[in-house]
């Protein structure tokens, strides 16, 4: 049994300790707010927090996560209320929308590291999170919204 607190709430997930954190989100946990884009840590899609800090949960064995403390999109605000995602309301960032709860969850960790990024840190940390419908303005322009 792996034990981690998922949104708050304690978690056993019996797998193999090998098993991919994003998996254990979707098919164990259910939240499937998570998308799998790559499996192999290049696209963003998956990202989480753990411990706080954006993780690609592809490539996270869940071994990984004993003890720790995991936040998904389902869990970023009690009310989807997070600045970020007032933020990609307000200026309507997604068009397809798939990459956009990684998209969300990175920009959450950058504005906790960085509080107000300039654009040089936002491309810097956001350009790691792909969108094939190239909202890439519209998120930039968004996170520059949350930070304020
Ligand atoms: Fe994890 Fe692409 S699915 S980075």
């Amino acid at each position: 049994m792996i034990n981690f607190e998922i949104n708050g709430k304690a978690v056993s997930i019996d797998a193999e300790p090998d098993t991919p954190l994003l998996w254990a989100i979707r098919d164990e946990v259910g939240l499937t707010g998570t998308k799998f884009g790559c499996g192999i840590g290049m696209c963003g899609a998956c990202t989480v927090h753990v411990g706080g800090r954006a993780t690609r949960s592809c490539i996270t064995p869940i071994s990984a996560v004993e003890g720790t403390s995991v936040t998904t999109i389902e869990g970023l605000a009690v009310e989807d209320n997070h600045p970020v995602q007032e933020a990609w309301r307000n200026l309507r960032v997604p068009q397809c929308g798939y990459c956009q709860s990684g998209q969300i969850m990175q920009a959450a960790a950058l504005l906790e590291d960085i509080p107000a990024p300039t654009d040089d840190d936002i491309d810097a940390v956001m350009t790691g999170n792909l969108c094939r419908c190239m909202t890439y303005p519209r998120i930039r322009e968004a996170v520059r919204q949350a930070a304020t």
